[in-house]
């Protein structure tokens, strides 16, 4: 793997921006890099759903004929692209061009007659394929290729992040083993619209449309689905209506309130779920929360899902974050590195408590951001006054516009190493004055705390609202103290010797437990590294010096 181009780009072009974004389907061509235009997060978003309405999911024998599979469903449709990957056994996800095709391979396939059980007849996207006879029938001669769907083990990470040039170059190669594959991207929509599946039984016009991490740009493998259940297109009708002489409107049950409305809802979705839905399992419902979900693990695609209703403030935040993590190769990077530190030093947690979130600590890595000279990325105020009409959008009273066409917005002219603003960071944060000042993304500036809250960070958009009101002050404190260590540990370390000594470096020694400080602690710790790792770092050191 080439993690080590010496080229003379900013970045490393084989982690380049452009091949992440034809991976994750924002260019139109694929060849075609400069002249073309990147998409906004509405036309993925559209698109993605679309691809995800014509697609299926099968589970499959664990030697499987990859030719004889694809052949039989060709005789449906044309496929348009399918891959495999293990989960609880081979799964195959097949993309036909038609969303026909899938109801002429539904009227031919069979209902299991069930013996033990007694089967529930919802007719889903799901199958199984099996074969009639499997010895007689040829298993593939050449084994099929399993998309991986999981990031490596941090140990294996650290051994190749010690292998890197530089720390910019360490950044990168997290980045390229922690992000969202296309792969992935496809099943976390296709999970989405299946969940669409019951809830169109109910309401036709309905969407189910996955935010946060997984639309974002800053979502890592393994991470959970948001989703949410919009009825938006019944909200056009509306619109529509009233251009006509007269006046219709449903009739429709009144409630006293929406949250009302959104438990009920989301109660008689999260109900189907669990008695008719293939593979949900493990449903909650979390209907007091002040944002009600239903929560379920969906065993056909492995996710984690969480399911609310029409979140209009939470999507226009990521695609806040998706605009900000598409407009500099850097920042990204950045924020992947930071969230896995965050994460192994117990900042951030995939439970619920005190602890920061990775949406606030993403917060933090944007503000810095905008608080570089000059920025590496504009205030949300800046990108306000991009909007074009199109672009205007109220929601419950809150001012949600901004400019969704990136080509508006000019590129940064800041130059900074990743190696200068991960330390920076950490510098930056490990000093700023919390007791009086809080984070602000709109104006790009520090303001004095509106409450006393330990951590105040705006929220872009409901201006009254503190994304980390749940931050008590010993995480805070500690949030503060991991940073002025880490920033101390990249000042002063010395690569050259740590690489003689074999201790992992750069970002490698900042995701390692700091412990006691104890050298042989950490040594020990480092074990697992490979000898051929601490040869090739030789060899390196080697070259520094000829
Ligand atoms: N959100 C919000 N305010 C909060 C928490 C969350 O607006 N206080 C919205 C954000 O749009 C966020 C989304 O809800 O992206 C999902 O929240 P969460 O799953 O906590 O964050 P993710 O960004 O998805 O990150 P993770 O990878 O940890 O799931
Ligand atoms: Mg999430």
């Amino acid at each position: 793997p080439n993690s080590h181009c010496r080229c003379a780009h900013k970045f490393c072009i084989n982690d380049s921006p452009f091949k992440y974004y034809r991976k994750i389907g924002l260019f139109h061509s694929t060849d075609a890099e400069v002249s073309t235009r990147r998409k906004t997060f509405a036309e993925v978003q559209t698109e993605r759903l679309e691809q995800a309405e014509r697609t299926i999911l099968i589970k499959c024998p664990p030697k499987i004929n990859e030719k004889k599979l694809l052949q039989y469903l060709s005789s449906h449709g044309k496929i348009n692209s399918h891959f495999f990957f293990e989960n609880r056994g081979i799964h195959a996800l097949i993309e036909f061009s038609e969303k026909n095709s899938i109801a002429s391979l539904q009227d031919v396939i069979g209902i299991p007659s069930a013996t033990e059980h007694h089967v529930v007849p919802f007719k889903s996207r799901l199958f199984i394929f099996t074969l009639k006879n499997p010895v007689g029938q040829a298993a593939a001669e050449t084994p099929i290729h399993l998309s991986p769907q999981s990031h490596i083990p941090v140990k294996d990470l650290i051994q190749k992040l010690c292998g890197a040039e530089s720390i910019s170059s360490q950044m990168y190669t997290l980045l390229n083993e922690y992000q969202l594959t296309e792969e992935n991207i496809k099943l976390r929509f296709l999970a989405c619209s299946l969940v669409r599946d019951f809830a169109r039984a109910y309401f036709p016009d309905s969407v189910v449309k996955p935010f946060g991490s997984s639309v974002n740009t800053f979502g890592k493998l393994g991470c959970d689905v948001d989703m949410f259940l919009d009825f938006h297109k019944t909200g056009k009708h509306t619109t529509k209506m009233k251009k006509g002489p007269f006046e219709m409107e449903y009739q429709m049950k009144r409630l006293p309130s929406e949250r009302l409305a959104t438990q009920k809802i989301l109660s008689v979705i999260g109900d189907c779920l669990d008695n008719f839905g293939p593979g949900c399992v493990s449903v909650q419902k979390i209907l007091n929360a002040r944002c009600p979900l239903v929560k379920f693990s969906h065993q056909p695609t492995g996710f984690q899902c969480d399911l609310s209703v029409s979140n209009s403030i939470a999507i226009k935040s990521s695609e806040l974050l998706y605009i900000y993590g598409c407009l500099d190769s850097r920042v990204r990077a950045l924020v992947f590195s930071i969230r896995c530190w965050a994460r192994i030093h117990g900042l951030t947690n995939s439970v619920p408590g005190a602890w920061i979130t990775n949406f606030s600590l993403t917060m933090m890595i944007m503000f810095f951001l905008q608080k570089r000279s000059p920025p590496i990325i504009p205030t949300l105020d800046q990108l306000r006054e991009l909007a074009d009409k199109e672009d205007q959008h109220i929601i419950g009273g809150y001012d949600c516009s901004f400019v969704s066409d990136f080509s508006k917005i000019n590129p940064t002219k800041n130059t900074e190493t990743l190696d200068v603003l991960l330390c920076d960071f950490f510098e930056y944060f490990g000093n700023f004055d919390f007791r009086k000042n809080s984070i602000n993304l709109r104006k790009g500036k520090e303001v004095n705390k509106p409450e006393s809250s330990p951590l105040y960070i705006w929220n872009p958009f409901e201006q009254d609202l503190n994304i980390s009101k749940n931050v008590n002050q010993p995480q805070l404190e500690k949030f503060v103290a991991l940073a002025r260590e880490s920033a101390w540990i990249l000042q002063k370390e010395d690569k050259t010797l740590r690489m003689v000594n074999k201790e992992p470096w750069g970002l490698a020694a900042l995701l390692i437990p700091f412990g006691k400080s104890n050298p042989n602690k950490i040594k020990n710790r480092m074990k697992g590294i490979g000898s051929e790792t601490i040869k090739s770092l030789l060899d390196s050191l080697k070259k520094l010096d000829s």
